[in-house]
């Protein structure tokens, strides 16, 4: 379902809750989280969708917003592209921030249809995500990723401040109708 800033700030509490589990972080991480969360549903292009068991529990959920100049991470992925990658992937750019499933749901299509959602939803021409540097066949969302057809914009990208890399990918957008085949 397509979720309004406002259920997001709701359920702040159950979203941390799923992030949590499902990347395995700390609580402590997960504090200094949720007051990003709670900021990101306020800007420009907001859109987010959830997945909700029969008894109204979170088992999913996923949103982004559009990538403008000025905010931390489009301004660090900017620098590293060249001039024209950075003005073709990024001038009119849909950053999906975040997309987890609850470890028990997972493995069910959830992932999958949250994606096509959020997808579907935002008039932007392109997509652009960071994901943690994994092995591609072992790794569910690098796998999900590579159905829905995101290709390799930066690798072993390094943030300040965090030491795991992380592997950027874009595609372009609308998603054709019949993606993940
Ligand atoms: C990555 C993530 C969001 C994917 O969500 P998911 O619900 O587990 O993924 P899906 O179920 O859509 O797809 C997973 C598998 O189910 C299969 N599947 C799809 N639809 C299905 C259905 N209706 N019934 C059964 N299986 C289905 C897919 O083919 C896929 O197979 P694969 O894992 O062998 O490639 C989720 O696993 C997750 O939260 N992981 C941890 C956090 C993370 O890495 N998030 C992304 C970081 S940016």
């Amino acid at each position: 379902m397509a979720w309004q800033p406002d259920d997001l700030v709701r359920r702040l509490d159950d979203v941390i809750e799923v992030y949590g589990a499902a990347m395995g972080y700390h609580a402590a991480l997960l504090q200094t989280r949720r007051g990003y969360v709670a900021a990101h549903a306020g800007r420009p292009g907001f859109r987010a969708v959830a997945t909700t068991g029969d008894d109204g529990s979170l088992l999913g959920f996923g949103y982004g917003y559009t990538s403008t100049p000025g905010q931390w991470w489009h301004d660090q992925i900017r620098a590293s592209l060249r001039r024209d990658d950075g003005k073709s992937w990024m001038s009119d750019c849909f950053e999906l921030v975040e997309l987890h499933v609850r470890p028990g749901a997972q493995g069910h299509g959830i992932g999958q249809r949250q994606l096509r959602a959020l997808l579907s939803s935002v008039p932007h021409r392109t997509v652009l995500l960071s994901t943690p540097e994994a092995d591609e066949d072992t790794s569910r969302a690098w796998r999900l990723y590579r159905r829905f057809g995101f290709v390799d914009v930066l690798r072993n990208f390094y943030f300040p401040g965090d030491d795991r890399a992380f592997g950027i990918l874009g595609r372009t957008l609308p998603l054709p109708a019949r993606v993940p085949a």
